[in-house]
């Protein structure tokens, strides 16, 4: 099938479709291997890691339930503040879950781990963290991703659900994007998920 040409503002592809595809399925093998019968909540972090969750999903090999958060960081924080708010809550009570949160990126590491001690302080019976890319040349919190599937550089990057201003999600791809894109409005400062 012809897709789109690759849009202008994309600097370099960083992670191929096909890397990906591989890595998915790295990342499902040890996260079945890993748990037991019992199952897993899987909790995906809205919106980025929509496509990421979905893969997984298809390939892991225990019983799986999906749910979805959602959070928002003040747009006008700064960073470190540490400030995070639910704006989208999980169905079900997570008591006595094995819960695997998934990240589509790691960056500061806020937003995980906040989202890790809310989820540990609901009575969950374990929580466990699958991030697609890491980029710990930008963390501030202490959280350390139990599965990751690539580490990044400090870069922005798009595509296989990760967004700028809400572009770009859809691309199969994970690419960086031409920085002259987001100087006027730096990315940290977007309070966009
Ligand atoms: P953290 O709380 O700083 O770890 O940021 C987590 C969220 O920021 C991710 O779930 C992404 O939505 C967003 N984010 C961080 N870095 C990038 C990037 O390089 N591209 C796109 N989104 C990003
Ligand atoms: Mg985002």
């Amino acid at each position: 099938m012809q897709r789109e040409p690759l849009p202008p503002e994309i600097e370099t592809v960083l992670l191929t479709e096909q890397q990906i595809r591989r890595k998915v399925s790295e990342l499902a093998a040890a996260v079945s291997a890993d748990y037991g019968q019992s199952g897993i909540l899987a909790i995906g972090v809205l919106k980025g890691a929509f496509i990421f969750l979905a893969d997984l999903v298809r390939e892991i090999t225990v019983p799986v339930a999906v749910d979805f958060m959602a959070v928002s960081s003040y747009a006008d924080a700064a960073e470190s503040s540490g400030e995070v708010r639910i704006i989208k809550d999980v169905t079900e009570s997570l008591k006595c879950k094995h819960v695997l949160l998934v990240e589509d990126i790691i960056d500061t590491g806020i937003t995980a781990a906040y989202l890790r001690d809310n989820i540990r302080s609901r009575g969950a019976d374990s929580v466990k963290i699958c991030a697609l890319l890491d980029k710990p040349a930008r963390r501030v919190a202490d959280v350390r991703p139990d599965y990751v599937g690539f580490t990044v550089p400090d870069e922005f990057v798009v595509g296989y659900g990760l967004d700028y201003a809400q572009r770009y999600r859809g691309l199969p791809f994970v690419a960086v994007l031409k920085k002259e894109v987001y100087t006027a409005r730096p990315p940290a400062l977007r309070g966009e998920r």
